[in-house]
């Protein structure tokens, strides 16, 4: 399913090859993977031949010389050579890196793909009402925020889902507690600012309390039965939680609006009914007072088999039933191509189990693919979850200005000159654009410590590290155009110099890396590209001198390159959803 790149020349190069073995071969081999990788002996290196050594049972030489032999890359490559074991080298042109580079250039696009449009659902965040977010929920915002740019850049529809918190048995206690303290009272407004210290209270006299306890108990009834004012309490709490959230959302740019809410209590109505048709259908059975699905291959220790509990012996639903009547939904209404969860990585069995289950019901046809993003857990400096020093959760505010106190410390140190402002906002861009980008330089799915030094640092693969490329190319684009006349820049784009060939080959990588990202749902592979575009921008700037090239059209050329270095950076950075400074 991988889309080809027009400019990337690996996507050529490896359709190129897959068409030498059809001719060499012929038509069954086609198949054959035909990698591309870069290599220090070439530009690239292909690996073709060892694979298919092995079908034809022959020495892999050989059959790398028939493809080279059948190989038509004339127009791009300069030399093509046998190595090793079978390996094909190939070096391209310079005139074919630059007309490439010129392409993309030009293309607004910068070298995407285009693709066949799905629509993917994103399901992702999903804090709780009455609780405060905290790092787990960071790392699954972010993640899926990454994600859903990525594949709406990428031109698929996508479809954000938040699937808060807003049901269950707890808002008893928190609407009593709510209507006890007035809704427009300072208590309530600790919803919007310090959730859970109100979500404390609340338990508090739940547990201290028969008498409220009892008020609790009976205002779940009410709610279930939705009862007028006990749902007017309730649409207040979620209000106060969501000015919350959207806080939260624009503090760490995050894309998701009202619009994208669409939580646990949305499902209600569906459950009673979903429960009766599994029965019907004989996929549930009633085992110990509870109606279970049982999935064959999903067992526990000493193979029992494991239940996906959809109704509990006292008659209430859990997540397993939610969780059907929204895959359903997202599958059924929402003609969902692509269903994405971006959640914990310890959901995964819970989640194999509510997919498979969908499948057997027929709620889940075939050509949709529901996927688990797994989310690793974010780990504290002594390896566990991370905590404050007390032992109560990380809130989630509370860290962001710790980032951007920390940011702003950094930007005065290297940014004397800048007035308060001016350095504010770069701070607050640093900041947050260091906590994200760890969260998305890692593969999602590991644990990481939290760590603010390692974060904020301007060296290694770090946001403040992109930040700081792009700012000074910024710089240096500008001064270009207050010492030169405007039709020189951005000129033509030349490769001669083999940094200005690294940098050139590099940029001409991003269409690929994106595609590849839309495919992975892997964001970090984007942010090792842009670590190592960086790099190879520091390689072309340390080795061919810019502004004072030896002559006009070289100078235009790699501003060329620079301008072209900057828009793939900022619109990479964009879709991690990172800012790029003005200046730093
Ligand atoms: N609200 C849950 C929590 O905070 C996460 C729910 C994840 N499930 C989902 N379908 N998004 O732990």
């Amino acid at each position: 399913m991988h889309a080809l790149s027009t400019t990337d020349p690996k996507s050529t190069l490896s359709a190129r090859v897959q068409e030498a073995i059809e001719v060499a071969f012929g038509a069954e081999y086609a198949g054959t993977d035909a990698v591309i990788r870069p290599s220090q002996f070439a530009d690239y290196q292909a690996n073709a031949a060892l694979p298919l050594a092995k079908r034809l049972g022959r020495k892999p030489r050989e059959v790398a010389a028939d493809i080279v032999a059948a190989l038509q890359v004339d127009d791009l490559c300069a030399g093509l050579e046998i190595s090793g074991p079978g390996f094909i080298n190939l070096t391209l042109r310079d005139e074919a890196i630059a007309d490439r580079s010129n392409a993309q250039s030009a293309d607004p696009r910068l070298g995407l793909p285009v693709l066949t449009a799905q629509r993917i659902v994103v399901d992702y965040s999903a804090p709780n009402v009455a609780k405060e977010m905290h790092v787990g929920h960071l790392r699954t915002t972010v993640v899926g925020d990454a994600l859903a740019r990525t594949l709406e850049h990428l031109g698929h529809q996508v479809i954000r889902q938040n699937h808060i918190g807003d049901w269950g048995t707890p808002f008893g206690m928190l609407l009593e507690h709510l209507l006890d303290v007035g809704e427009h009272g300072d208590d309530a407004g600790l919803l919007r600012s310090d959730p859970n210290s109100f979500y404390q209270s609340a338990r508090n006299k739940f547990e201290g309390s028969t008498e409220f306890a009892g008020r609790a108990r009976a205002r779940v009834v009410a709610l279930q039965a939705g009862e007028p004012n006990t749902l007017r309490l309730w649409q207040e709490l979620i209000d106060l939680s969501k000015t919350y959230f959207n806080q939260i959302y624009t503090a760490l740019d995050v894309t998701l609006t009202d619009d994208d809410l669409m939580g646990e209590s949305r499902y209600n109505e569906s459950l009673s009914a979903l429960c009766d048709e599994l029965e019907q259908k004989g996929l549930a059975v009633v085992s110990e007072g509870a109606l279970c699905v049982f999935l064959e291959g999903f067992t526990g220790r000493e193979g029992k088999p494991v239940p996906l509990i959809i109704r509990k012996s006292d008659g209430g639903y859990g997540y397993g039933t939610t969780d059907l009547a929204t895959i359903r939904y997202r599958a059924r209404q929402l003609h969902a191509d692509r269903i994405l969860y971006v959640i914990g990585a310890p959901q995964h069995l819970h989640l194999q189990m509510v997919f498979a289950t969908a499948r057997l019901a027929g709620w889940l046809p075939e050509d949709v693919h529901p996927v688990h993003v797994q989310i690793g857990n974010v780990l504290g400096q002594d390896g566990k979850i991370l905590k404050t020093r007390s032992g109560a959760p990380i809130r989630l505010g509370v860290l962001l200005e710790e980032a951007v106190d920390r940011a702003a410390a950094v930007v005065e140190k290297i940014r004397p000159d800048l007035d308060d402002r001016t350095r504010a906002d770069i701070a607050r861009q640093v900041g947050i654009g260091a906590v994200k980008y760890a969260d998305l330089s890692l593969a999602h799915d590991t644990e990481y410590t939290f760590d603010f030094d390692r974060m904020l640092a301007l060296t290694g693969n770090t946001g403040p590290y992109l930040q700081y490329a792009s700012a000074r190319i910024r710089s240096i684009l500008r001064k270009a155009t207050d010492t030169s006349d405007q039709d020189a820049f951005p000129g033509t784009i030349e490769v001669g110099q083999p940094a200005e060939r690294r940098l050139a080959l590099e940029l001409l990588g991003f269409g690929g890396v994106v595609a590849e990202v839309g495919d992975t749902l892997e964001p970090h592979r984007l942010c090792a590209y842009l670590f190592s575009l960086a790099q190879a921008f520091t390689g072309f700037y340390d080795a061919c001198p810019v502004l004072k090239a030896p002559d006009p059209a070289v100078r235009s050329s790699r501003l060329a390159l620079c301008d072209l270095t900057l828009r793939v950076l900022v619109v990479g950075l964009g879709l991690l959803g990172v800012s790029a400074p003005e200046q730093m």
